[in-house]
């Protein structure tokens, strides 16, 4: 073990029990006659038996290591780690939404079919496109799905078009969906100030384009401000634009993808309305179509019928058919609705409002000492360059010793080399951003002046600096007796 708390089986007692159950009243009955021979003569598994107090003492102190949103500033760019109000978590474990089986009839379950209602017709709204599937179950999910439409739009005008393009700032998920659908990849160029090179653009969009997917703002935390113009020389071929609505948090109620442009967009849930994330999930990642894609999207969809009750629609004859089981990440969902309903049109664009704030303050009080290979103004994020290289340190080096003043690292070496990538969201007072910036800026100090600090960090976490290699290539992640 890698820690000094040892492993429930090592303080295993025998005896002890965790809880106290009354007497049973089911009849017992001679294990012989009811479990394979074989499975008997393995013997009981050897569980740990613990009391109620280690055992809290236990999981409380694994809990207190743990690096957390509630515990600490988290400017992991490109995730949007925000605040999760609890209020969400409350309606997520309310009972009519948390104990309903997905086999449950309609009629039990119209509080939960309205507010999934209620909220793909919101997103639509937030996005200013027509119609909203809440079925994908991630936002590379939604890209799938959202790829899949169109190509399903473009074959049933008789159309086989193979090309999508995405300019080299979008998210790597966009070219990782491009080719799952079987499509092919072009790199549109960036300026250098990270807005798409348009004549590049114009130089490689043709009739065989099916879609243009860009990432919006991007993913060096601009908002290509040429999208309208963008949209109109990938339409002039026929083409779809795919907007990437990841960072949406940036531009909630200021503008919408469906008014400059858009075809298709998806929603990351998890990072714009606050659904708790990490580690791949879980999530949400809805869908949002224009008009003349509506026809496309999955089924079942969550309507409201004529009289008033809610229900699923199974049809949809040129749909692309289901993409997950059952309706979505129902519990996710209901955290998206909480969220968007407690703050109300005006608080969503005070959230972008602030994120975009928070973002450029943090830039414009570190620039002296950060080079930022990008020009602001910024969106939600942006990313620093800083010259480790000529420091004698490695950008691990740098994260490692923000953990020892409880930050958590930003994003690193993506998605230019050895840069940082920080974004604040709006959730974060001021009190918390300058002493971010006040730490950075000492850390800059740090590393000229003692760069071994840096090398050797973290210092004051549980464990020291792991091997980060062997972890990721040989992962013990199963506790096996006498190998502690
Ligand atoms: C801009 C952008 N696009 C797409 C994704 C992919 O979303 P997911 O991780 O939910 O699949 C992310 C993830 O953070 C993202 O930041």
């Amino acid at each position: 073990m890698i820690t000094d708390e040892p492993s429930l089986f090592e303080i295993t007692s025998p005896g002890a029990c965790a809880v106290s159950l009354p007497e049973s009243d089911v009849p017992r009955v001679d294990p012989r006659k009811v479990i394979p021979a074989d499975l008997l003569a393995a013997g009981p598994p050897a569980l740990p038996e613990i009391g109620e107090l280690d055992l809290v003492r236990h999981f409380v102190s694994l809990a207190h290591r743990l690096f957390s949103i509630d515990q600490h500033f988290y400017p992991l760019g490109s995730c949007t780690m925000k605040y999760n109000p609890r209020v969400n978590e409350r309606a997520a474990a309310l009972s009519g939404v948390a104990d309903l089986h997905p086999h449950q009839p309609d009629a039990d379950a119209q509080g939960l079919l309205e507010m999934l209602y209620r909220l793909r017709v919101w997103l639509a709204e937030i996005a200013g496109l027509a119609e909203v599937t809440l079925q994908p179950a991630a936002g590379a999910h939604g890209e799938m799905t959202g790829l899949l439409i169109i190509q399903a739009w473009h074959r049933d005008h008789g159309r086989h078009r193979t090309k999508v393009l995405t300019p080299d700032t979008a998210h790597g998920t966009n070219p990782a969906s491009c080719v799952m659908c079987g499509g092919r990849l072009l790199t549109v160029k960036a300026r250098p100030d990270g807005r798409v090179d348009l004549d590049d653009l114009r130089a490689k969009v043709d009739e065989d384009t099916a879609a243009l997917m860009i990432t919006n703002p991007n993913t060096v935390g601009i908002y290509d401000d040429q999208i309208a113009d963008i949209a109109a020389i990938v339409h002039e071929r026929g083409a779809q634009v795919y907007l990437d609505g990841a960072n949406l948090n940036a531009i909630l109620g200021i503008t919408r993808p469906g008014d400059v442009g858009a075809d298709v967009m998806h929603f990351n849930t998890h990072k714009t309305f606050s659904t708790p994330h990490g580690c791949g999930g879980p999530g949400a990642g809805p869908v949002a179509v224009a008009e003349h894609l509506r026809d496309y999207l999955p089924v079942p969809q969550v309507v409201r019928r004529a009289d008033g009750t809610y229900g699923w629609d199974h049809v949809r004859p040129k749909s692309i058919g289901r993409v997950r089981s059952y309706f979505g990440q129902t519990g996710v969902l209901v955290r998206a609705y909480a969220y968007i309903r407690s703050l109300g049109g005006d608080g969503l664009t005070r959230v972008a409002e602030r994120a975009v704030l928070a973002a450029n303050y943090v830039a414009a009080r570190i620039k002296d000492r950060y080079p930022l290979p990008f020009p602001g103004p910024y969106a939600h994020e942006f990313i620093t360059v800083p010259d480790f290289e000529s420091l004698g340190i490695r950008e691990v080096d740098f994260a490692k010793r923000l953990l020892d003043y409880d930050i958590h690292p930003p994003t690193m070496s993506w998605p230019v080399q050895h840069c940082l990538m920080i974004e604040p969201t709006e959730t974060e007072s001021k009190r918390t951003l300058d002493r971010f910036c006040d730490v950075l800026l000492a850390m800059a100090d740090e590393a000229r002046d003692n760069p071994d600090l840096l090398r050797t960090a973290p210092h004051t976490m549980p464990v020291g600096r792991l091997d980060e290699v062997a972890a990721n290539r040989k992962p013990v992640v199963r506790w096996r007796a006498g190998t502690a």
